[in-house]
């Protein structure tokens, strides 16, 4: 049984003490291959880097929504989109929840990288926090030729159905583990097993056997286990379904 981690933060300084540690933690249980996230031009950076350094780690490279309030330079993403390693742009997208945002600005950077993962012809990897509308409006005007995937999904089952539509992959965290989780776990059921991820988005998000504590991959597990209670399949099957998809989408 091997699983993938299909959106990690490993490079962020809650693992500065014990990376190395962790990672191979990750490799000596089932979780074999991972994918960093980037969010800014200095984690892209360090994205690339770790991916270099391990076979099965790969590197995802763009400017989240909470970089793009302001204005920003996108260059450094179509440098690093170059390395083989980087599998996708991202993660990109749009977040509402904090006061002084800059809507315009997040809209115009996020769709200025669909353009790029378009020439580039890469996937996405897509943030989405109280923003479904804008999201959903951007999503039907800019086709993505390469595919995106909805990380740590968190809206209503109707979001959910809109964004299969659009021929999206829905990415599932820990989230769906917590003993309130009501919307995810709906979520999660009606979900086509083609369409179908896990993550951790780690350091956060640790699942509910772990909650406040530092997440890391190889809790992705727990995300797994409580999927495959949801979907009435086995571990071993989930196991394979969101492997596979994972592998499809970022074309490793
Ligand atoms: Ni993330």
């Amino acid at each position: 049984m091997i699983f993938f981690d299909s959106h990690a933060h490993l490079c962020d300084e809650a693992f500065d003490e014990d990376r190395e540690e962790v990672i191979q933690k990750c490799f000596d249980s089932d979780v074999k291959f991972i994918t960093e996230i980037g969010y800014s031009e200095e984690t892209s950076k360090k994205a690339v880097e770790l991916a270099n350094k391990y076979e099965t780690i790969f590197a995802v490279v763009g400017a989240h929504p909470d970089e793009c309030n302001k204005d920003i330079n996108l260059s450094y993403i179509r440098e690093l989109a170059q390395n083989k390693k980087v599998v996708a742009i991202g993660e990109i997208g749009l977040d509402y929840h904090y006061d002084n945002l800059n809507k315009e600005n997040q809209k115009k950077y996020f769709v200025e990288q669909i353009k790029i993962a378009n020439e580039l012809n890469l996937p996405i990897s897509i943030h989405s926090r109280d923003a479904d509308m804008d999201m959903l409006e951007i999503l039907k005007q800019n086709k993505i030729n390469a595919g995106f995937i909805m990380h740590c999904f968190s809206s209503s089952v109707e979001v959910a159905k809109e964004i299969i539509k659009l021929d999206g992959y829905i990415s599932i965290s820990g989230t769906v583990t917590f003993k309130n989780a009501k919307n995810v776990v709906e979520v999660v059921k009606i979900v086509p097993e083609d369409r179908l991820l896990i993550e951790t988005d780690c350091p956060y998000l640790a699942p509910q056997a772990y909650r406040g504590k530092r997440n890391d991959p190889s809790y992705v597990i727990e995300t797994a286990k409580k999927v495959a209670e949801l979907r009435e399949k086995t571990l071993e099957e989930i196991a394979e379904i969101t492997m596979g998809n994972t592998m499809r989408i970022y074309k490793i």
